[in-house]
């Protein structure tokens, strides 16, 4: 194990009714209170109005930023930058999924920066400050809501790229599974799908001496695979979004990997797909993940089998690590199909016309990868297994 500092700042507030923690925790911050959220499933399902009567009730003035794209851009962050310091907002408050948490990491950073928030993203300035921000949460999927990170795609240059500073951590985040029951069944395989590419991402790594670590990503699999089908028989089943729910944040909050580092090259090969195609981040897991898995199974066999054995059931008698390590990642691949998840990038009507130009994107900054470096060949090799 390496050494380690575990930091996470944000408070967490889950459980049915505690949207009423709002009118608490709002007030701590300021007034002016800038709502941010997506395309409209929050007024549709009548959590706008249960957020607005709150922060009516603690005398808030509120302004708002609507439309949020899923893969958020940085032309909307700029005008939630804009909204802030013109009005001189003092809180910001993220209603949605990832994407409008995402954004909103960037509108807080951006704010209280003097050059474009796009140098923020592709780490050209470091976010030393940012606004306050808080969540409520309404899709259990990337962990936004308790970790610093923050995914925004610009749509003019094709580029998506990930970041974070310890001040983007949202000072509290409210999860209600109840919030999440109106999710559509393929964005909620979609977010089964991430939190568990997070799990696996941490999972191949190179350190030694991690029991521990290796048995709560384990056991969050199993759980997960355990209540997926079942939440997808019932959608609207309390107990089991609230499993889903609490998995998504425990996946990506920084507990799984104390004293070690996860590869996140999948996550890299995906981003450059959903730069090129705009298509949903889970998706591209799905299709993504196994193909990286088969590609780098030579490096270490014994970690694939591991996984195989202890998650996937398979029996390892009379197989060398290899052949158990591919029986692992075909049930890998079966449990996503077999939850509608897609397999392929035709899937998306992607073909081999633009393999190049997203192996460019996501090699821009050279090799790539934890568990073991991969080069543009590399990318090649698992985007061509994916067609
Ligand atoms: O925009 P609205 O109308 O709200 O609809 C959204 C959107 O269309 C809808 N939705 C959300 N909650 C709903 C709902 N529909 C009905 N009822 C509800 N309660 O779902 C659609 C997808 O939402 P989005 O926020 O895009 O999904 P997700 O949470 O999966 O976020 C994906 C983004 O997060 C990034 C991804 O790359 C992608 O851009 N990631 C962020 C990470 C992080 N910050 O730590 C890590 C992840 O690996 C990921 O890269
Ligand atoms: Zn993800």
């Amino acid at each position: 194990m390496q050494n380690f500092t575990f930091y996470n700042p944000t408070k967490l507030i889950f459980g049915k009714g505690q949207l009423d923690q709002l009118k608490n925790e709002v007030p701590l911050y300021g007034k002016k209170i800038l709502v941010v959220y997506g395309g409209g499933s929050i007024k549709r399902n009548g959590l706008y109005d249960e957020v607005m009567a709150q922060l009516n009730e603690i005398g808030a003035e509120v302004f708002e930023l609507s439309g949020v794209e899923p893969n958020p851009r940085i032309s909307t962050v700029r005008k939630g930058v804009e909204i802030c310091k013109k009005e001189g907002i003092d809180f910001l408050l993220a209603v949605g999924g990832g994407s409008v948490i995402d954004c909103t990491k960037a509108i807080a950073a951006g704010a209280k920066y003097d050059g474009d928030a796009w140098d923020l993203v592709i780490k050209k300035a470091f976010a030393s400050e940012a606004l306050p921000f808080g969540t409520v949460l309404t899709l259990a999927a990337t962990g936004s809501e308790m970790n610093a990170g923050s995914v925004i795609t610009n749509w003019e240059t094709n580029e998506k790229h990930g970041w974070g500073s310890p001040v983007t951590f949202p000072k509290f985040s409210i999860l209600d599974p109840v919030n999440t029951f109106t999710v559509p069944r393929d964005q909620t395989v979609y977010g089964i799908v991430d939190m568990m590419s997070h799990v696996l991402e941490h999972y191949f790594h190179l350190e030694e001496n991690t029991d521990f670590q290796d048995r709560m990503c384990e056991s969050l699999l199993i759980t997960i695979m355990e209540t997926a089908p079942k939440l997808l028989e019932d959608l609207e089943s309390y107990e089991h979004r609230a499993v889903i729910l609490y998995s998504g944040t425990m996946a990506l909050n920084g507990i799984l990997n104390m004293g070690y580092r996860g590869d996140w090259a999948t996550h890299n090969i995906e981003h450059a797909v959903s730069a090129v195609y705009d298509i949903p981040h889970g998706g591209g897991l799905a299709i993504l993940f196994p193909n990286w898995m088969k590609h780098n199974l030579h490096v270490k066999p014994e970690r694939f089998k591991q996984l195989a054995v202890r998650v996937f059931n398979v029996d390892p008698a009379d197989k060398t690590d290899e052949e158990a390590a591919l029986e692992g990642i075909g049930k890998l691949r079966e449990f996503w199909n077999s939850i509608g998840a897609p397999s392929r990038l035709a899937d998306y009507d992607i073909d081999n016309s633009k393999l190049e130009l997203m192996a460019d994107k996501a090699t821009v900054n050279g090799e790539f990868g934890n568990f073991t470096k991969l080069n543009h060949e590399d990318v090649m090799a698992i985007y061509k297994a994916s067609l």
